[in-house]
């Protein structure tokens, strides 16, 4: 069984963050997702409108999302691809070469396009207009 991680806030949950979860799933066979934690967000400096439970139940519930965990800090990723005998490390390509290095641990890296014209950040500015 090949297995596949992914990371993200997923806030506002929106279609870019289903066709990245869709693509990813069809990476392998069983997707898990690092949902970032209200503590991790605060350290990236970023706030989120859903807190955690509720960002984490909702992509539990997305039909190609086998497990959901805790994003809680930057330095997780090497030991939670060991820990879940993750095959891919996928995530989108704002974050191209970033995470090249657990190539050594022995996972396939693949920088998947983003979907254009959508973002969180994007929601949130235009309903403020
Ligand atoms: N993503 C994507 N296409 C988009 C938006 C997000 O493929 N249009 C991907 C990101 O590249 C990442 C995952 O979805 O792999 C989670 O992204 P996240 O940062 O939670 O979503 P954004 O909408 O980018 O949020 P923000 O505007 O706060 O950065």
């Amino acid at each position: 069984m090949k297995r596949v991680i992914t990371y993200g806030t997923f806030d506002l949950l929106h279609y870019g963050h289903i066709n990245l979860l869709k693509r990813a799933k069809a990476l392998g066979d069983y997707l898990i997702v690092a949902v970032s934690t209200d503590e991790f967000n605060a350290i990236k400096g970023k706030k989120s409108y859903f807190p955690y439970e509720q960002r984490k139940a909702l992509v539990e519930a997305i039909r190609y999302v086998d497990l959901v965990i805790p994003e809680e800090n930057w330095d997780q990723k090497i030991k939670d691809v060991h820990e879940y005998n993750v095959d891919v490390f996928v995530i989108g390509d704002d974050w191209k070469g970033k995470f090249d290095y657990l190539e050594k641990e022995g996972v396939e890296v693949v920088y998947l396009g983003r979907t254009p014209e959508i973002s969180t950040t994007q929601i949130k500015e235009e309903l403020k207009k």
